[in-house]
């Protein structure tokens, strides 16, 4: 491709070359979904020397999110901040379950926001609602905040542990990867993605356990937890579900048949009595 500056170059004549050279690059480069990000590039770009930088970014294995600054999630267009982590298409499902249990002028929180994609579905979904944030990564807060989401910066539920209004619905995209199986996530995920936004421990669920416990002292009875988890984890995870007050788990599948996640009631009231609150 022949860099040209001006934001013409759309119009130039040769947009189908632009767009062909640029799919073939990223597809050599690995790209799983060379089309898609081609298309998000071209359409962002404000000229053709821009969209060269951008693609040679992108070649390196940089997340075409923290280039171009958006993501789309759930019809959403959201800000995406570098080294926050990108939101997934597969959580679009979580999140549309969790908006379709919140009720009007309902209460969620959304533990693990990153840049705060399943808060911002919930809040557009149900506008009377009240819907918060948390992410341990002050870049993440401040990025969720942006994109319209009440956030803080904290471990989990701590600023939450006062007295306040019972929760309606509790979601969380924790860490969930096993420490082991972190090399054999795609290389640039691996290069570039945070580490503590990926990392869940021996069995992926050290952070989803202790996601488990808080969501039983916030959530209402009848209340519900939405995890995202992967693999087995749903089965791993039930004795600490049973634990904790939670009586229905009900796992969902990709069409592939895999495990994307599981969805629980609470018991309560806040749940598992004795709470700290
Ligand atoms: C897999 S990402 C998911 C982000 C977002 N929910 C999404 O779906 O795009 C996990 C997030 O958990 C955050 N995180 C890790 N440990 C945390 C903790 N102890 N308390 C709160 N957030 C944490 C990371 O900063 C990261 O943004």
């Amino acid at each position: 491709m022949t860099a040209t500056p001006g934001s013409g170059w759309r119009e130039a004549g040769h947009a189908d070359e632009v767009v062909a050279a640029a799919v073939a690059r990223l597809a050599a480069a690995g790209c799983v979904a060379a089309p898609e990000e081609a298309a998000a590039f071209l359409s962002a770009a404000p000229d053709e020397l821009t969209l060269e930088a951008w693609l040679q970014r992108r070649e390196q294995g940089e997340p075409q999110p923290w280039i171009t600054g958006t993501v789309v999630f759930c019809g959403l267009r959201l800000h995406v901040t570098p080294g926050v982590f990108v939101p997934r298409a597969q959580t679009q499902d979580l999140a549309r379950r969790a908006a379709a249990l919140l009720p009007e002028q309902g209460c969620a929180v959304d533990l693990c926001t990153g840049i705060g994609a399943i808060a911002a579905h919930l809040r557009a979904q149900v506008p009377t609602s009240h819907v918060v944030g948390v992410d341990v990564d002050p870049r993440a807060a401040a990025c969720a905040r942006r994109n319209g989401v009440p956030a803080v910066a904290a471990d989990l539920a701590a600023p939450l542990r006062r007295p306040g209004p019972a929760v309606d619905v509790v979601t969380a995209v924790a860490p969930y990867v096993p420490t082991d199986e972190l090399e054999v996530l795609p290389s640039d995920v691996q290069r570039y993605e945070p580490r503590h936004a990926l990392d869940g421990g021996a069995d992926g669920l050290a952070l989803v356990r202790r996601v488990v416990a808080e969501a039983s002292r916030l959530l209402r009875r009848d209340g519900w937890l939405l995890l995202e988890v992967g693999g087995d984890q749903d089965q791993v995870l039930a004795p600490t579900l049973a634990t904790h007050g939670f009586d229905v788990a009900e796992a969902w599948y990709d069409d592939d048949g895999d495990l994307r996640g599981v969805a629980a009631r609470a018991t309560g009231p806040r749940a598992n009595s004795g709470a700290t609150r």
